[in-house]
């Protein structure tokens, strides 16, 4: 039989990670086609099945999904350094808010960049999450706390996103903080949120989901119910932020609302992580350079969530405030060193996991047949090897789409 032409033909990997058969240590290539991968298998085999048109030599390195980023604030205009030297004098992170810094201090930042201004800053953020292997992401606004600048946050990372080719999945925050001009009347931006912000961004259709803070100095239980009902009321998936510094019913109420997720998680109890077992459906979603980068001492109990077969994601949160970091491949090194995960549970947390919490786990996350075709080549020689150096970028190959990244 003569050999069907293909797109791509990637070959001479050390080994592949496709999460269909687990780590196969025998297949060496893949068929891309249309964007999509079409075989997994040995070079020596797939060259006389396939003609392709063009090829991508591995160098022996580590192929692997491309990591998808469940957890992500890109629609911010300037870093936070100065605060950063704050907290080295012992300036806690709800202290430095309750000062009108934080979140606050970027939401005035947002509304005052022009679009075009915010365009470049987004855009320059996804190619550095692109840079680190970053082939599709979860974006939040939240820096806009008002009808107008969420709008324009949900609408610059939408261009952001098509201008430089990454596959966006974007959730509306407006319940990041309450903003300066009602935090004596929080009922006043109460209203505002769930009868114009909410309706407001379902009817544009820029956001597939509605997330919030749940934490002493910003939405508690009782807000967060009647946010998260009237937002599954229009549609939204949810994905919560909570139990990051104080347990005040955050998870209990993502489980009972079958939010996608729920987020951070420093401060879960037992009960929290019973809940989420019991649930089975909202996942975990795990940020470790969070509590690195805050200078705490605890971590969300990630082995533990693993192993009551709770669903989880690991990711960066990505954000001027507590996590400056576009790069999964250190969250990776975090999650092994600080929530004991091992080399193939922080890969998969960064990959198919991270699709799943976003329903595209059949799409993306995985290399099987049919699967889109993002994928990376790290140049590492085994498994083992991922989230052990850090400091360093393994991925030396990015390809979105079928389509090899320069
Ligand atoms: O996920 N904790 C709340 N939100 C972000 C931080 C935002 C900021 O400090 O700018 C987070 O950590
Ligand atoms: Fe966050």
């Amino acid at each position: 039989m003569n050999p069907k032409p293909c797109q791509l033909l990637v070959h001479h990997a050390g080994s592949v990670v496709t999460w269909d058969s687990g780590t196969s240590t025998q297949a060496d290539a893949l068929v891309i086609d249309q964007g999509k991968v079409v075989a997994v298998g040995l070079e020596s085999e797939l060259r006389g099945a396939w003609n392709p048109v063009s090829e991508l030599d591995a160098g022996g390195g580590l192929v692997v999904p491309g990591f998808v980023d469940a957890h992500v604030h890109p629609v911010f205009a300037v870093g936070r350094a100065e605060e950063f030297d704050w907290r080295a004098e012992g300036v806690e992170y709800l202290e430095i808010a309750k000062r009108g810094g934080g979140i606050l201090s970027s939401v005035r930042n947002v509304r005052a960049a022009s679009e075009e201004d915010l365009l470049a800053k987004v855009r320059s953020h996804f190619r550095r999450m692109r840079r680190h292997g970053t082939t599709a992401c979860e974006g939040k606004s939240g820096y806009g706390l008002s009808v107008e600048s969420e709008l324009k946050s949900l609408k610059v990372m939408q261009q952001a996103a098509e201008a430089e080719g990454m596959p966006l999945y974007a959730t509306f925050l407006g319940a990041h903080m309450f903003p300066q001009e009602h935090r004596e009347d929080p009922q006043r931006y109460m209203d505002i949120l769930c009868e114009e912000m909410l309706p407001a961004v379902k009817e544009q259709g820029i956001a597939r989901a509605a997330d919030i803070f749940i934490e002493e100095g910003a939405f508690n239980a009782t807000q967060a119910r009647r946010y998260c009902a009237r937002a599954k009321e229009l549609g939204f998936a949810l994905r919560i932020h909570a139990d990051q510094f104080h347990e005040i019913g955050g998870t209990q109420l993502a489980v009972e609302m079958e939010a996608e997720c729920v987020d951070h998680l420093e401060a879960l109890s037992d009960g929290g992580l019973e809940a989420l077992a019991l649930s089975g459906k909202t996942f975990a979603g795990l940020l470790p350079t969070v509590p690195h980068f805050l200078r705490q001492k605890i971590d969300a109990p990630g082995r533990k969530l693993v192993q009551a077969g709770v669903p989880y994601f690991l990711a960066t949160d990505f954000n001027p405030g507590t996590s400056y970091t576009p790069s999964l491949p250190e969250v990776a090194h975090f999650a092994r060193v600080r929530l004991n995960l091992s080399a193939e549970q922080c890969l998969f947390g960064m990959t198919l996991g991270a699709a799943r919490s976003l329903g595209i786990g059949a799409q993306k996350g995985h290399l099987g047949p049919g699967a889109d075709a993002d994928l990376l080549v790290l140049d590492l020689p085994d498994l083992f090897h991922f989230g052990y150096a850090f400091g360093e970028n393994p991925v030396v190959k990015i390809v979105v789409g079928g389509k090899v990244q320069q």
